[in-house]
């Protein structure tokens, strides 16, 4: 082991050590296509355990000769390990998971200690409820690189132009550089270390609809009827806190919902799924099964002097469950099958960071205890932190699963870590209703997409505080296209539905969810491209044309899966791609909306598009519509993914892919099947066919038997 101190003055450091001790890199090796491991001296993973990556990397070969990025460790005079990996000049920083601040990560410096934030207050907003240690770099050039720090302890990141700085408590932890020929390759690599998200239930990619809370049964009930009486489309009610007796996890109180059944076969008769909440804190109650059962199984989390750590949540005094033990994952697991059988459809993981209100800095004290078990080791809270909301998730899915096991679990969390798309998908906590959030959560939720994490989305209007006409307004007109679409609101608030407003702005909300609703083929497209690549399904502009450097800024447009550009109502003067672009109408009157986005659909594409349905589980296709937009040689093509919607047939076969191709011959253009795979059974019947050119649309529809064609 070598160990040298050496002085350097703090102002040549970003992070600012004073005392340096280097550590050694002990092994290095090639694990993927241009993904390196490297592990260094003192690593010790009964300290610093694998919870971000899905398996072990296997040495595949050396490091390859002429590698350039490395990282350079050090320990620091703050107790923590610091790893530096110099960047090339000229390379432009993405990532570092949940953030608020711009896309572009120069020159910005986060905290990972994750954090309940209302209003992203805490920290001015440089420590948010999530964790995910990892920067993306993209050159001059275009090509890129990846930085993953193997680590959940609590972290200081900062980027520079010229290095990242990346600093965690306990004992030296792996890093892993991915290097690779996009941004796109270096995501793929992410996902072929961390997994990738699970296909979901595609009534989860529709507009889900919550309150801080809709009671009684009759206020739930009124909010679904209206969707259905206004023709809003919407495939989800939520169920905040109130539902619950007394706040106690995995109950429900009897006097607002005297029949939960009821109400769920209410809704589904309607269309629409259920969505509720569990937090970890479980009431102190020695009548209540949950605590009583949690108790009997020794399952909570321990205080300095062993005996179980009691904190305030909702509903006053609770214990936390010790997610590192593997009988409390059991244990919580087991909680769902009974709290699931009334119909409910998926779970909402809130609180996870874990948020203790009379706890110091608001969590669990640094000193209490988890009792760990299998691959996971005792240690402070200090150490598992970072990993509550992760591995609480973990727990919940596995019970949802067993509970369900034909089903795809749908799970919402607030807090998680890189990694933890494999089992829940997330939203950006409680941001405001001001413009301000509005405009951030763009580069928000495009961030967390460039850390592995495709299915988030903020609060749609806004969480705390009331929220204007024109502000909801303008809000849904973009936010209709993110990957998860929901609007939400504090209990203290106006309401917030899309009616909630007067006639135009219903009017107008009407069409923006009708425009994600008639995109719902192209949407699940992408999930299924997420699920299978890591690629994110919301993702920046620059994905267009990562060596163009005039949009590596970009954070007002984006792009919804890889052929659509999403103008929001608010964006001024944005930096769009180069090349074709034809703007796009899916709705009677949208490109004239006062807050509905702008669509631009990429030269070189075909988008496979759906009728407008009031939710998901109705059938889109009848007709399917396909939108060519040609490139410059007059060709286009794209794909459709389309299978049940639900279950577990798609890996077996039971999904449809179709690759369509259009050809420009003359002043004619000939739409065809190019492909086709799998065995789910979908029937496309007569296709409606709408090239768009030069501002114009040309029309023309076929059974696609035999290519369709139009004249242009
Ligand atoms: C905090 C969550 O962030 C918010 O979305 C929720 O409404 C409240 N907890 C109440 O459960």
């Amino acid at each position: 082991m070598r160990k040298i101190f050496f002085a350097i003055p703090a102002a040549l450091c970003c992070i600012g050590n004073i005392y340096a001790a280097n550590v050694g890199i002990a092994k290095q090796a090639l694990v993927g296509e241009g993904i390196v491991e490297f592990v260094p001296e003192q690593f010790d993973s009964t300290v610093t355990p694998a919870l971000i990556l899905s398996h072990t990397p296997v040495k595949i070969g050396e490091k390859p000769a002429g590698w350039k990025l490395s990282p350079v460790y050090e320990t620091t005079d703050r107790g923590g390990i610091l790893a530096t990996v110099a960047v090339p000049e000229g390379t432009s920083l993405y990532g570092g998971g949940e953030v608020t601040g711009p896309l572009l990560r120069n020159g910005q410096k986060i905290k990972m200690w994750n954090t309940d934030t209302g209003m992203y207050l805490v920290d001015g907003g440089k420590r948010l409820y999530q964790t995910h240690p990892w920067v993306m770099g993209v050159r001059p050039d275009g090509t890129a690189f990846g930085v993953l720090f193997d680590t959940f302890h609590k972290a200081d990141l900062a980027t520079s132009d010229d290095k990242i700085e990346f600093e965690a408590k306990g004992t030296p932890f792996k890093t892993y550089v991915i290097d690779r020929n996009s941004p796109q390759e270096v995501l793929k690599g992410l996902a072929e270390l961390t997994g990738t998200m699970e296909l979901p239930p595609r009534w989860a990619i529709g507009y889900h609809q919550c309150r801080f809370s809709y009671v009684p049964e009759s206020r739930a009930k009124e909010v679904a009827e209206t969707f259905r009486k206004k023709q809003i489309p919407c495939d989800v009610i939520w169920f905040d806190i109130n539902y619950m007796d007394g706040f106690r996890v995995f109950t429900i109180n009897d006097t607002d919902f005297p029949d939960p059944k009821r109400m769920n076969d209410f809704l589904h008769d309607n269309g629409f799924k259920s969505v509720y909440m569990i937090d970890p804190g479980v009431k102190v109650d020695n009548d209540y099964f949950v605590y009583a059962t949690g108790k009997e199984n020794d399952v909570f989390v321990k205080d300095a002097y062993g005996k179980e750590f009691h904190g305030k949540v909702w509903p006053g005094d609770c214990a936390f469950p010790d997610y590192t033990r593997p009988e409390t994952r059991k244990w919580w697991s087991g909680l769902y099958k009974d709290f699931l059988s009334c119909g409910i459809d998926g779970i909402w993981n809130d609180m996870n960071e874990p948020s203790v209100f009379d706890g110091p800095n608001g969590t669990i004290p640094e000193n209490c205890f988890h009792l760990g078990g299998g691959n996971l080791p005792a240690g402070r809270h200090s150490m598992w932190h970072n990993a509550y909301g992760r591995l609480m998730v973990e727990a919940s899915r596995d019970g949802i699963l067993a509970a369900n096991p034909d089903k795809r679990p749908f799970i919402l969390s607030r807090s998680n870590l890189l990694g933890g798309q494999r089992y829940a998908a997330m939203w950006t906590g409680d941001n405001a209703a001001s413009y301000d959030h509005m405009k951030l959560s763009v580069p928000m939720s495009l961030t967390i997409g460039l850390s592995g994490q495709p299915f988030n989305g903020p609060d749609i209007g806004g969480f705390a505080g009331d929220t204007d006409g024109d502000l909801w307004g303008q809000w849904l007109g973009f936010g209709a296209f993110f990957p998860f679409s929901r609007g939400h609101a504090s209990c203290d608030t106006n309401d917030k539905e899309p009616w909630a407003f007067g006639k135009d702005v219903e009017k107008e909300s009407r069409m923006a969810l009708e425009r994600r609703y008639r995109l719902a083929p192209y949407l699940y497209t992408a999930f299924y491209n997420a699920h299978k690549d890591g690629q994110p399904v919301m993702a920046p502009v620059f994905f267009a044309d990562p060596a163009d450097p005039a949009i590596r800024a970009e954070e007002q447009a984006f792009m919804l899966g890889t052929d659509l550009l999403v103008i929001p109502a608010f964006a001024e003067n944005p930096a769009l791609p180069k090349g074709i672009w034809e703007k796009l109408s899916l709705v009677k009157g949208d490109t004239k909306g006062k807050y509905q986005a702008e669509l631009r659909v990429r030269g070189g594409s075909i988008l496979p598009v759906g009728k407008i349905v009031q939710n998901l589980t109705e059938n889109s296709f009848d007709p399917l519509t396909l939108v060519v937009c040609l490139d410059e040689n007059g060709k286009a093509q794209g794909n459709l993914y389309w299978d049940e919607g639900e279950g577990w047939g798609f890996r077996n076969g039971e999904y449809t892919q179709i690759a369509f191709e259009a050809q420009q011959k003359g002043n004619t253009v000939e739409v065809s099947i190019k492909d086709r795979t799998g065995s789910y059974p979908l029937e496309l019947g007569k296709v409606n066919v709408e090239v768009l050119r030069n501002g114009k649309t040309y029309r023309a529809s076929g059974t696609l038997d035999t290519p369709v064609t139009v004249k242009i």
